[in-house]
Parts: structure tokens; C-alpha cells; sequence
């Protein structure tokens, strides 16, 4: 296998990594949050913690990576089109990804302080439940709208 369709397999596998693990949090957050148990969402909320250190931390880190080492080895300019408009998504992506970490932690540790307590969750954890489901959507669509921009590679 040459180094480029080497850096393309690892490339994949990290683009893979990066909407499972969002697509896999995104949904047992909503299913713990649904059943309004603090003891559940406080569990869930941290073993999505340890999930998002290891693999979207990882991905994030190796893609732009492997990224640059196949734009290179393709001969393609980091200022191509596709490509800085990919390199622009991505910083979307990355705006609204890091509140969210800060999100996740904070509602597992308002959940798990009302389980200890054996109280209600605060509207505090309500409102960070709001807006992490909202921040949600603009990173989704800027992760779907990189894939599309690298697999078509559209000139403009
Ligand atoms: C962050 C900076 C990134 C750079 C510089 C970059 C660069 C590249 C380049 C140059 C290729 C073309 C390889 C070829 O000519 O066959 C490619 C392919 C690809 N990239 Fe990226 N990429 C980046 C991020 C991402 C992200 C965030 C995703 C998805 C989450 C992604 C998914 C893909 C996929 C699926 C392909 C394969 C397309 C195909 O072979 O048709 N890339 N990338």
C-alpha cells in the first residue's frame, strides 16, 4: 500500500470515529436524559466525558493531520477551495464542540450532586441540556457538509 492510501485509510477511519462517537453520544445522552433519573444522566454523562477524551479528542487531533499529509502528497494547496472551506467547517465544528465538553461536564456534575442529595435536577442542568441539544445541529451539519466537500472535492 502506498503512504497515501495509507494516510487516506487512517483519514477515514478518523472521519468514522469523529460522527460515530458524536452520533453514539448524541443518542445515550438524549436516552439518559429522557428518563429524568439523576443517577443515570450523571453515569451517562460521564462515561460520554471519558468517550469524548478518548476518541473525538484523538480524531480531532490526527485529522487535520492526515488531512494535510494527503493534500500534500496529492499536490492539492491547504488554500484550494474545497479544502479552505473544509479547514473553515472544521473551526465551526471546533467552536461549538468545545462548549459542549465544558456542557457535558457540568451537567454530570449537576446530575450527580442531585443524586447524592436525592434532589431534582437544577433548571441550571436544564438549560445546558438546551443548549448542548442546539449546538448540536450546527456541528452535525458542518461534519456531514465536510464529508460531502471531500469525497465530491467540488472546484469553486
Ligand atoms: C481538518 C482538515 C482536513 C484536511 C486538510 C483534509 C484533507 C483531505 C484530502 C486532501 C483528501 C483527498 C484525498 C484524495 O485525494 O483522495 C481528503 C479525503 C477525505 N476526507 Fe478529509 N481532510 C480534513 C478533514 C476531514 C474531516 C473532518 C472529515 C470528516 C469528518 C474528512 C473526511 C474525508 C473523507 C471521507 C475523505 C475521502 C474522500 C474520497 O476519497 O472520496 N476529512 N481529506
Amino acid at each position: 500500500m502506498t503512504v497515501f492510501l495509507l494516510l487516506k485509510t487512517l483519514h477515514i477511519i478518523g472521519a468514522t470515529v469523529l460522527f460515530g462517537t458524536g452520533a453514539g453520544i448524541a443518542f445515550f445522552m438524549l436516552m439518559a436524559h429522557r428518563t429524568r433519573d439523576a443517577r443515570i444522566i450523571a453515569h451517562t454523562a460521564g462515561v460520554v466525558v471519558v468517550a469524548d477524551t478518548i476518541f473525538t479528542a484523538t480524531a480531532v487531533l490526527l485529522q487535520p493531520l492526515t488531512g494535510a499529509g494527503l493534500a500534500m502528497l496529492a499536490g492539492y494547496p491547504l488554500q484550494h477551495g474545497w479544502l479552505l472551506a473544509s479547514l473553515a467547517l472544521y473551526v465551526v465544528v471546533g467552536a461549538f464542540w468545545l462548549p459542549v465538553v465544558w456542557m457535558q461536564l457540568r451537567m454530570r456534575d449537576l446530575a450527580a450532586h442531585a443524586a447524592a442529595s436525592a434532589s431534582a435536577l437544577p433548571p441550571t442542568y436544564f438549560r445546558l441540556w438546551r443548549l448542548w441539544f442546539a449546538f448540536g445541529f450546527p456541528a452535525f451539519a458542518a461534519v456531514i457538509a465536510i464529508i460531502w466537500l471531500m469525497v465530491t472535492k467540488p472546484s469553486f
